[in-house]
């Protein structure tokens, strides 16, 4: 065993419980925060939804949790995340739009792992600016999970790619420490940890999203346009995958800008527009991941649904690759 594995092993032993995770973990964050206060960096994903509800019932008021938009959100995600913590839990959440900012700063960046750093890195000023406007908040509280240790390289593992939520914290960060009630966790736990604490089925049962978001699935440069583009064509897999009761057989399913344009047909005139890519995945712990077989009719009818009424698509492929050799996300 090396050390993250011993760690993991010590929090999440063999017989462990939900509710007794629950249990120890609010004591945990009771014991390191004390009196002082925590600033949650919330994606909307489940990782930092399950951390936002487990510090709410550890310290109420003393958590603030933000929601940055990056301009790589989701369609409807913000909305949907201001009614579930907002209205639903009661929980403080501030949300910030600062989608010009972010792309600003990627301006011209195309390596997958330079966009990365960069928005993980304006995530931090923008956390520190809000922490500076809010008083003096101690902790940075992060939805890190398992996963994202073990592809970072922690413990001897080999680094598959550099996750922005691991590595630690600049030294001029202004944070006093981190807090992570569930790093020690693979995504099916921090699930059922989610639902014993009562967080809506739809919320738990939401698939990952990446805290990059669609940047690691925007090929090239960032760009309004494509995000724009890409955004429309996620809402309509994702909208046909729940109508056809497809999303339940698949841990993550969505578009990706590919970066390329193809020539295509419209009302008998030539179009030049992109291809936009859709992936279905079954995975247990993300490590490895199998295709999810969808019904041919419905592949084609989502494919023509896409070309024909998101502008700027004209061509739509399916990616069957599995991981390995590829990685879930394109980037
Ligand atoms: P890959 O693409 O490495 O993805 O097969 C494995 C799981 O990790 C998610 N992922 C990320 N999550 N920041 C995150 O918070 C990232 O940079 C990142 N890259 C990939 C991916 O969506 C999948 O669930």
């Amino acid at each position: 065993m090396n050390k993250a594995e011993k760690e993991r092993a010590a929090v999440v032993g063999k017989n462990w419980t939900p509710r007794a995770y629950i249990k120890s973990t609010i004591e945990a964050i009771r014991a390191q925060v004390g009196d002082k206060k925590v600033l949650l960096a919330m994606s909307g994903g489940v990782d930092s939804s399950v951390c936002a509800v487990l510090l709410h019932k550890a310290i109420g008021r003393q958590l603030t949790c933000v929601f940055v938009d990056h301009g790589c959100m989701r369609k409807n995600e913000a909305k949907e995340v201001k009614a579930v913590f907002k209205g639903k839990f009661g929980i403080n959440l501030i949300q910030i739009d600062a989608e010009k900012r972010f792309l600003e700063k990627a301006k011209g960046i195309t390596d997958p792992e330079l966009k990365r750093k960069c928005i993980g890195g304006e995530f931090i000023k923008v956390f520190e600016e809000v922490a500076k406007k809010l008083g003096r908040i101690e902790f940075l509280g992060q939805g890190t999970i398992y996963p994202d240790i073990i592809e970072s390289g922690v413990g001897g593992h080999k680094a598959v790619k550099a996750h922005h939520n691991v590595g630690g914290l600049p030294k001029d960060i202004g944070f006093e420490g981190l807090v992570e009630p569930v790093k020690y966790l693979y995504k099916d736990e921090v699930r059922k940890v989610g639902r014993a604490l009562g967080i809506p089925a739809a919320m738990v049962d939401r698939q990952p999203f990446p805290g990059p978001g669609l940047a690691v699935r925007c090929i090239g440069e960032l760009t309004k346009e494509k995000l724009d583009i890409l955004r429309d064509a996620d809402f309509v897999f994702r909208s046909e995958m729940a109508k056809a009761k497809l999303d339940r057989k698949a841990q993550q399913f969505f578009a990706i800008m590919t970066n390329v344009k193809s020539t295509g047909v419209k009302n008998g005139a030539r179009t030049f527009g992109y291809v936009i890519a859709l992936r279905a995945v079954a995975t247990q712990q993300f490590v490895k991941a199998g295709i999810v077989e969808l019904p041919f009719k419905f592949m084609v009818k989502v494919a023509e649904k896409i070309a024909t009424t998101v502008k700027g698509v004209n061509r739509v492929v399916w990616d069957i690759t599995p991981k390995p050799p590829s990685t879930i996300e394109w980037e």
